[in-house]
Order: structure tokens, then C-alpha cells, then sequence
């Protein structure tokens, strides 16, 4: 990611007080694809400020819909959508953009896009979405690396099994079915909390959908959808991030503006390792941590409501330095230990081999300079590093903007001694 700007943590401080989760960014994203099938002006609240947010924002622009933005309140206005293409450069930009696919075949029977991009994590095809799609009666061929998508006699209702389940492309049918010709039934759908989010909006908007959740979507369509208001749900994974560092830290932290019933994946875990986490009312959690910490049994990534991909490398960077050998099993993405090398520059003991990591526990780190390669495993160098002894510098810092929102300001307000060097 092309800044020069840089992280500067001074590790060994202790993270203290309360700290403000903010809106899921993988929520956000689809519903601003969303927006799209609504006639009009919606209003969605919590919706994070990050580079990814940002880039769907001018996708929706090249789209001809209106977006701004006050505090976490962007309001994206549909009424007038006059475009079909989304650039190259914004699809390269971001993977989730492909979301936009659904929604804008679901308006305007066309979509022209080239392949997604986003961090790279091992394959991430996209054979799932465009097969289901294919079902509902859209034409999809590729020319010249670009996507030409049509649905000539408009979308359809259909049963679509999938052989895995997909988040991308459960919200992808979710909204090409929203306002298709009768019925279609996913079947092994995602059932993570973004999926409910997703079928909450769009039923806000007049969608019949039953079944998010659960590994059965049914979703009627309906002529059009009405603009409609909604709160995004709070960030499972940077709740899970700032845990991370409070526990690396033997630190205190009170969260709040958080959903303690997502995040039973890896709370259970944190519990094992020797952390004490209280959630109480108000979407507010505890959490103490005094001692090391001790490693945990086998981790394996797993879809929802299993321990989330996203937060394996968080706890790669905390088990570094618990007391024992942790194994991590990654099912999900091929290529999600890119911050191993990176951690080991600190003086972690990692191993790694084939999609299975071996963490043998350290007493201590020490600072080093470090480069992010991907947004999680970026967020994991900053939580290793804020115990690491003495100075870290991370580069790469425009992978971890994509998701935490100036995360050296919130580490900041708690006691990290980070800062931001460097241009934008
Ligand atoms: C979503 O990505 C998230 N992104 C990812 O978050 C997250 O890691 C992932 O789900 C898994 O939980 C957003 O929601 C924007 P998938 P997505 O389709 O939808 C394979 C983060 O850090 N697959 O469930 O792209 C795929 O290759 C990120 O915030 C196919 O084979 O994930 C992968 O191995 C990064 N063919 C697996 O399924 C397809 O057509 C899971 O992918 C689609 C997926």
C-alpha cells in the first residue's frame, strides 16, 4: 500500500482505560453495495472511517449515487444510478468490491468489472459468486480481463448449494435475490454476524429474507427496495485486536460500543490462556490480564461461529510470548502467515509448514523494524511490538488503516506510547 507513513511503538507500556470499538468494516461494505438497490437516500450509522470505506464510497460515486459523510454517519443517495462499470482501479483496490456485483445486476440488469484485489491471503477466487449468479440467469463472460455481466430476462430465484460457505458470495446472492423473480434458498450459506446485518438492512428495506444466521438463507423477491436506516454492527475483529494488545500487555481495558455474543469464536480462548473477561451490559467488555499468559490448546480457523480467520494473527503475535508451544491450523486461506518473518524479527519462535504454525513461547521481544503485508497480520505487528522491548518502526501502515481506524489514536488513549510518522 503506496504511503511512506509508519508506526513507532515504544513497547513495555501497559494498556489502561477504556477504549470505543467502531463500526464493522466487514459490514460496511456490503451494506453500502446495498445502498445500491434501494431508491433513494439511505442512512447508515457506525459506518467506520477507513480506506476501504472510503474506496466503496467512490465506487458508489462512479455508480451516480451521492455520498457523504458526517462523523460516522454516510448517507448514500441511489435514486439517480446511471452507471454499470466499476473501474479497474477501484477493483483492484479492494477485494470486497466484487460485492458490488449482486447489488448492481440486481438494478441494473449489467455489470461491467474486472477481477478483485485486495490483501493477498492465497488464491481468493471468485468462482462461487459468479456460478450462483449464473444460476439466477445472469450472463457473465470474461473479455480482456474484464467481467460483462448481464441478465438479459432479469435476475431469477434459484437453489444454490454451496460447497463452501462463502461470505463474499452468501451477500452477493443475498442481494441479487433481494429484487429477483421469485424465490432462491442458499443453501451452506455464511452464517457470520454480517450476513445477519446485511438481511436486517435489506429487509429494513423491504427485503423478505428468513434464515441469516443459520446455514439456510430464503429470500423472496420483491419488486424494489425503499431506502431505509441502519447502525453497523460493531468490529468483531478489531474488538478481538484490542483484547490482544490489553492481554499482551498484562493491561486492564474496558471496551465499549462492542457485541460480546460475536466474538464467543476466540473469547473462550483468550479465557483458557489466563485472561479474565467479563462482558456486561451495554455492549461493554472487561478484561484483565496479570500474569503471562500460558498457550492455549490447538487453534483452528474455522467459518463462523468457529475461531475467525481474521484474528489468527492477532493471537499468533500473543502467543509469542505465552509460557508453552501454541499450534495454529489455518483452514481457511492458504497464505495467512505473512507475519511470521516479521514477528521472528522480534524474537518470536515461530515454525511454519503448510497452513500449520508452531508458536514456542518467548520471555520477552524486542523492538525492530517491521513491515505490514496484509491488514491483520499488520494489526498483529502492532500488538506484538506494544510488548516488545524498545523501539518498532512498521511501514506498510496503509494495510492497517484499511481496517482500524487511526489505530495509533485509539492505542494512544490507553497508554501505548505509538505514533505516526511520514506523508500520506
Ligand atoms: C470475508 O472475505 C472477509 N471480507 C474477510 O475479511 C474474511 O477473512 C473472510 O470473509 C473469511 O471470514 C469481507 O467480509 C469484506 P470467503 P471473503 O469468500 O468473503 C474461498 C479481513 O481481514 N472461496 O468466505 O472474500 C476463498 O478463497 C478480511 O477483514 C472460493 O474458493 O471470504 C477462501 O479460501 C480479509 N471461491 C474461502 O473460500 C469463491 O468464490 C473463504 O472466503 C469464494 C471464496
Amino acid at each position: 500500500m503506496g504511503n511512506s507513513q509508519k508506526l513507532v511503538i515504544n513497547g513495555g507500556r501497559r494498556l489502561e482505560g477504556e477504549l470505543q470499538v467502531h463500526g464493522a468494516k466487514n459490514s460496511a461494505l456490503p451494506l453500502l453495495a446495498a445502498a445500491v438497490l434501494a431508491h433513494g437516500e439511505c442512512v447508515f450509522h457506525n459506518c467506520p472511517m477507513l480506506t476501504d470505506v472510503d474506496a466503496a464510497c467512490r465506487i458508489l460515486s462512479c455508480l451516480g449515487c451521492r455520498c457523504s459523510r458526517s462523523g460516522d454517519t454516510v448517507c448514500v443517495d441511489s435514486a439517480n444510478v446511471c452507471g454499470n462499470e466499476i473501474p479497474d482501479a477501484l477493483m483492484r483496490e479492494m477485494r470486497s468490491s466484487i460485492v458490488f456485483l449482486g447489488a448492481v445486476l440486481g438494478r441494473t440488469s449489467r455489470c461491467r468489472l474486472t477481477f478483485p484485489g485486495g490483501c493477498e491471503l492465497g488464491a481468493r477466487p471468485i468462482d462461487l459468486h459468479i456460478a450462483a449468479l449464473r444460476e439466477m440467469g445472469a450472463v457473465i463472460r470474461e473479455e480482456h480481463g474484464w467481467l460483462e455481466c448481464t441478465a438479459p430476462g432479469g435476475l431469477r430465484g434459484a437453489r444454490i448449494s454451496l460447497s463452501f460457505p462463502s461470505v463474499g458470495a452468501t451477500e452477493n446472492i443475498m442481494l441479487a435475490a433481494a429484487s429477483a423473480e421469485g424465490t432462491t434458498e442458499i443453501q451452506n450459506a455464511a452464517r457470520e454476524p454480517e450476513i445477519i446485518d446485511l438481511a436486517d438492512f435489506l429487509n429494513k428495506c423491504g427485503a423478505k429474507i428468513s434464515g441469516a444466521g443459520g446455514s439456510t438463507i430464503v429470500v423472496e423477491g420483491v419488486k424494489r427496495l425503499e431506502p431505509a436506516e441502519h447502525s453497523v454492527i460493531p468490529d468483531r475483529i478489531v474488538t478481538g485486536t484490542y483484547l490482544c494488545c490489553a492481554a499482551i500487555t498484562k493491561g486492564e481495558l474496558i471496551l465499549t460500543r462492542c457485541e460480546p455474543s460475536h466474538i464467543m469464536g476466540y473469547l473462550p480462548v483468550l479465557e483458557a490462556m489466563g485472561c479474565r473477561i467479563y462482558p456486561y451490559g451495554g455492549g461493554k467488555l472487561y478484561i484483565n490480564c496479570t500474569r503471562r499468559l500460558t498457550a492455549p490448546p490447538t487453534i483452528r480457523t474455522m467459518p463462523y461461529p468457529g475461531f475467525p480467520t481474521d484474528i489468527q494473527a492477532l493471537f499468533t503475535a500473543l502467543c509469542s510470548t505465552a509460557e508453552g508451544t501454541s499450534v495454529f491450523v489455518e483452514t481457511i486461506f492458504d497464505n495467512r502467515y505473512r507475519h511470521v518473518p516479521e514477528l521472528i524479527r522480534l524474537g518470536a519462535s515461530i515454525k511454519v509448514e503448510g497452513r500449520v504454525a508452531v508458536v514456542q513461547g518467548v520471555e520477552r521481544l524486542s523492538g525492530a523494524k517491521l513491515c505490514a503485508g496484509e491488514l491483520r497480520g499488520g494489526a498483529a505487528l502492532v500488538t506484538a511490538a506494544l510488548a516488545a522491548e524498545g523501539t518498532s518502526e512498521i511501514s506498510g501502515v496503509g494495510y492497517i488503516d484499511r481496517g482500524y481506524e487511526s489505530i495509533e489514536i485509539a492505542l494512544r488513549s490507553v497508554g501505548a506510547d505509538i505514533s505516526r510518522t511520514g506523508q500520506p
